[in-house]
């Protein structure tokens, strides 16, 4: 038997959780060599953690505080605490709408990954699928990368690109984004999980061949 410790995931999400749900699938298929210690929203019927109570996880509501789009220091300091007891190794943001700034991220530095649904830097902040959209490119996609102090501006660790296609609506691109988020988003926390990503300033290398 291997007693090896397991990568311990915490995920953050506000929505509906399918990219929750494709790293869930790949930890239990084995692809993704972690296990998901702790599922924490700002949303209490949220479907992430309505999907990850039918997976059996732990899944606990947070309530965000008196800001829109950051949390407040108290709600903040609650989501540290919970993440720090579960003992996770990466917090991996899966559609948490919320800012996350300051004392969080001092405290897991370099340790919070997030995906976003277009090709960073082009199109950051809200609804990137309509912003790719109405500035008329070729080709969109989905960027999983290291969070910051900026606004979707860390690190890149991969991409997927996602061609826009004529007569596309807003909804059938987003779809098609979030499809290729499903299988980019556990690809890249697998390689993250087996320690095969290296930061170097902007840059991340991966040790193994994608
Ligand atoms: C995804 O499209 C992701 O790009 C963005 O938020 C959305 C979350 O969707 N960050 P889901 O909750 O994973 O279904």
């Amino acid at each position: 038997m291997n007693n090896e410790k397991k990568f311990r995931l915490g995920v953050l999400g506000s929505g509906k959780g399918s990219n929750f749900d494709a790293i869930a699938e790949g930890c239990a298929a084995g692809n993704v060599p972690a296990e998901i210690a702790i599922v924490v929203s700002d949303v209490a019927d949220s479907g992430i953690l309505q999907r990850a109570r039918e997976r059996g996880l732990r899944a606990e509501f947070i309530a965000p505080g008196k800001f829109r789009t950051k949390l407040d220091d108290d709600a903040e300091r609650a989501f540290i605490e919970i993440l720090e007891n579960a003992n996770v190794d990466l917090i991996v943001l899966a559609g948490f709408m919320r800012i996350l700034k300051g004392e969080f991220l001092r405290v897991f530095a370099n340790r919070v990954v997030n995906i976003h649904p277009s090709l960073l830097p082009a199109f950051p902040g809200l609804e990137s699928w309509k912003q790719a959209l109405d500035y008329g490119v070729k080709f969109t996609g989905c960027t999983v990368h290291f969070v910051d102090q900026g606004v979707d501006t860390g690190p890149i660790i991969a991409q997927q690109t996602v061609p826009v296609l004529a007569g596309d609506t807003p909804e059938r691109l987003h779809e098609r984004i979030q499809k290729a988020e499903s299988e980019l988003y556990p690809q890249a926390v697998g390689a993250l999980a087996r320690g095969e990503v290296q930061v170097q300033g902007r840059q991340t290398i991966w040790l193994s061949p994608r």
